[in-house]
C-alpha cells in the first residue's frame, strides 16, 4: 500500500451552492459536507489518543498508516471547510449554528465516553463512508450528470482517498478493542462494532439532515407553490434512490464478516487518484 498524501487545488469560490441540475441532490452533498469539518478533527484526535497504546514493535506498520490515515484526513477537512463558505452564509443562518453543535457533541464523547467508543463511531463512520462512495462513483451518474465540476472534484478526491484508507479505522479498533480473551473478542469485533456504526449514523445523520432540510427550506421560501411540489418530489425520488442503493450495502457493513480489506476498488479510482497525485490535473503540487 503506497501511502500518499494529495493536496487539492479546487477554486470553489466558482461555485454556488446549487450546484447540481438536481438542487435536492446538491443539497443533500452539501450538508454531508459539514460533517468532516467536525467530524475528522475529531477522529485525528481520538487517533491521537490511540496510537499512544500501541505496542512500537509489534504495530510498527499500523502506526504509520495511522500516521497517513491522519495525514490524509487533515487535508479532507480543510477541504470541505473552504468547500462549506459557498453556503456558510447569512443566507442560511442554521448551518453555522448545526456545525457547532455537532462539534460539540464530538468534544463530550471525547471527554465522557470511552476511547472504545470513540474508535467504534470513527470506525462506523469509515465503515458507512464506505458504502456511500461506492454509490458516489457507481451508482450517481444521472445526478452528477451536469454539475459544477469543482463540487463534484471535493468529493471524488475525499471519497477515493476514503477507499485508500479503509482498514486503518477498523485495524485500529480491532487492535485495541479485540485483543484478549474469546469474551472480548466477540463482544467488541461484532456487537460493539455494530453499536458503533449505529451510533454514528443515528448522531450525525441527524445533524446533516438537519442542515439538509434548513438549506432546501430557504430555497423553498424563494419559489412559487409549483416549484416547492417539484423541488419535494424530486427530494423524494432521490430519498427512494439512495435508500435502495444504500440498504444492501450497509447490510454487509453489519455482517459478522464483514473486513474492509476485501472491498474492490470503485469503478474509475485510479484515474480520481492520479490526477490529484502530485504534478496532476487537480493537484496544488508540482511533479
Ligand atoms: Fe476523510
Ligand atoms: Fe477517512
Amino acid at each position: 500500500m503506497e501511502l500518499t498524501v494529495r493536496y487539492p487545488q479546487i477554486d470553489y469560490e466558482k461555485c454556488f451552492p446549487n450546484w447540481a441540475p438536481n438542487l435536492e441532490f446538491a443539497m443533500f452533498m452539501n450538508a454531508f459536507s459539514i460533517t468532516p469539518v467536525f467530524l475528522e478533527p475529531y477522529i485525528i484526535k481520538v487517533f491521537a489518543d490511540a496510537r499512544k497504546l500501541l505496542d512500537p514493535v509489534r504495530d510498527e506498520q499500523l502506526t504509520k498508516e495511522v500516521d497517513w490515515f491522519v495525514a490524509q484526513e487533515s487535508q479532507h477537512y480543510r477541504q470541505h471547510a473552504k468547500f462549506n463558505r459557498i453556503f456558510q452564509t447569512p443566507r442560511f443562518p442554521k448551518v453555522e449554528e448545526l456545525g457547532k453543535g455537532f462539534g460539540a457533541d464530538l468534544d463530550g464523547f471525547r471527554k465522557n465516553r470511552s476511547l472504545l467508543f470513540n474508535l467504534s463511531y470513527t470506525e462506523g463512520f469509515e465503515a458507512a463512508g464506505g458504502v456511500f462512495y461506492r454509490i458516489w462513483f457507481e451508482k450517481l451518474g444521472k445526478y452528477r450528470f451536469g454539475a459544477r465540476e469543482e463540487a463534484l472534484l471535493i468529493y471524488d478526491w475525499h471519497f477515493a482517498e476514503e477507499f485508500e484508507h479503509r482498514e486503518v479505522a477498523y485495524k485500529l479498533y480491532m487492535a485495541l478493542a479485540v485483543r484478549g480473551n474469546i469474551f472480548r473478542k466477540i463482544w467488541y469485533a461484532y456487537f460493539y462494532r455494530i453499536y458503533g456504526v449505529l451510533a454514528m449514523l443515528g448522531h450525525s445523520g441527524k445533524y446533516s439532515d438537519a442542515v439538509r432540510q434548513h438549506l432546501l427550506e430557504t430555497y423553498r421560501a424563494e419559489m412559487s407553490p409549483e416549484e416547492v411540489e417539484a423541488s419535494k418530489k424530486r427530494e423524494k425520488a432521490f430519498g427512494k434512490f439512495l435508500f435502495r442503493s444504500t440498504i444492501v450495502r450497509l447490510l454487509g457493513v453489519l455482517s459478522p464478516w464483514y473486513n474492509p480489506a476485501r472491498k474492490p476498488p470503485p469503478e474509475g479510482l485510479e484515474a480520481v487518484l492520479t490526477s490529484f497525485d502530485r504534478g496532476g490535473q487537480y493537484s496544488s503540487t508540482a511533479a
